[in-house]
């Protein structure tokens, strides 16, 4: 991006153009509804960076790697990566972060010094730093609904969280089962199993909807008793309206109720980190972009 910002009184410009030297993307196709342009633009604001740019950058659906080169041999120094190309930047990575690997999947992609690209996935620490934000998650019996790639990419940090165990459970048992097995090797003191929903068994204390049903307006076939006294509810899902798996919490007498905006505030805070080396604050960019929803 560059810019002029006055003139003299001689009609040459005040400053040099300024080309960003930290130029970042979020790739995606669609793209255009991203709101992680807002909230990076707020992080920059905060930690003063004035040379840091973030554009939303739509790639064809066939060619992803080309669009990342492209943007990288433009100077580009990193992007976020969203649907549908999570496993394509995995796959691209040159090297992976052990969260990453776990997760099958990349949403942050850095350049580093020898012209590598580091693969990282920033969506389990931000679910469970905004997890954290509102209780505790030691000791705690958790319970993850869904087994596609928002919930595998959570198992870890979940884990790393140290909760007594970690149900998963899905539309399709199979996929719960197989996902608990896979990740319990990377989970020590962690006790890991997947199931259907109608296996569901006992009470949990942190409840997290990662299927998609809410998108649709549909809720989640759970039984009765599920939430334990004091349990926390959380939807990935965010928007302007109650979503549909809150909803189903609040008539259960859940009285801690999340949306996953706080999630998409904190993968974006954690991706910044990664790039620039500076911690933002989530909290004033948090009640921005809720802010902007309601608007
Ligand atoms: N807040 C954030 O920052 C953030 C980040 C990532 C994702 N998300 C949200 O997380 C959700 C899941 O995303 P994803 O990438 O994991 O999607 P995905 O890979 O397509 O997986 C979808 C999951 O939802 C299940 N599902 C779909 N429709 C269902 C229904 N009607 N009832 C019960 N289960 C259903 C699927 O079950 P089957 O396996 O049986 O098909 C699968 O487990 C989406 O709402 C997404 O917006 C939020």
């Amino acid at each position: 991006m560059t810019g002029f910002a006055g003139r003299t009184t001689l009609g040459f410009p005040l400053f040099t153009p300024v080309l960003h030297t930290m130029r970042y993307v979020v790739i995606g196709n669609p793209i255009a509804h991203s709101k992680s342009p807002q909230i990076h633009a707020a992080f920059a604001a905060q930690c003063a960076l004035a040379d840091f740019s973030y554009e939303r950058l739509l790639a064809p659906l066939e060619d992803f790697a080309g669009t990342v080169r492209r943007f990288v041999a433009d100077g580009g120094k990193g992007c976020n990566v969203t649907v549908p190309f999570k496993e394509t930047a995995f796959a691209l990575a040159d090297q992976l972060t052990d969260r990453a690997a776990v997760a099958g999947a990349v949403n942050t992609l850095k350049l580093q010094d020898d012209g590598s690209l580091l693969g990282d996935n920033t969506d389990g620490a931000g679910l469970v730093t905004d997890v954290l934000r509102h209780t505790t998650l030691t000791g705690k019996r958790v319970l993850v609904l869904g087994a596609g790639g928002a919930a595998r990419g959570v198992l870890l940090p979940l884990a790393s969280a140290q909760p007594a165990s970690i149900v998963v459970a899905n539309r399709s048992a199979a996929k719960a089962v197989d996902l608990a097995a896979l990740l319990q090797a990377h989970a020590s003191g962690v006790a890991l199993t997947g199931c259907g929903f109608d296996g569901i068994q006992g009470e949990f204390d942190v409840v997290i909807n990662a299927t998609s049903a809410s998108l649709g307006g549909e809720r989640v076939p759970l039984p009765a008793g599920v939430f334990a006294t004091g349990a926390l509810a959380y939807d990935m899902m965010y928007g302007k309206d109650e979503t549909a798996f809150l909803a189903q919490a609040r008539e259960a007498g859940v009285a801690q109720r999340i949306d996953g905006l706080g999630m998409l505030v904190g993968q974006a805070a954690e991706a910044f980190r990664l790039w620039t080396g500076r911690a933002p604050d989530v909290e004033p960019v948090l009640a921005m972009m809720r802010a902007g929803l309601a608007g």
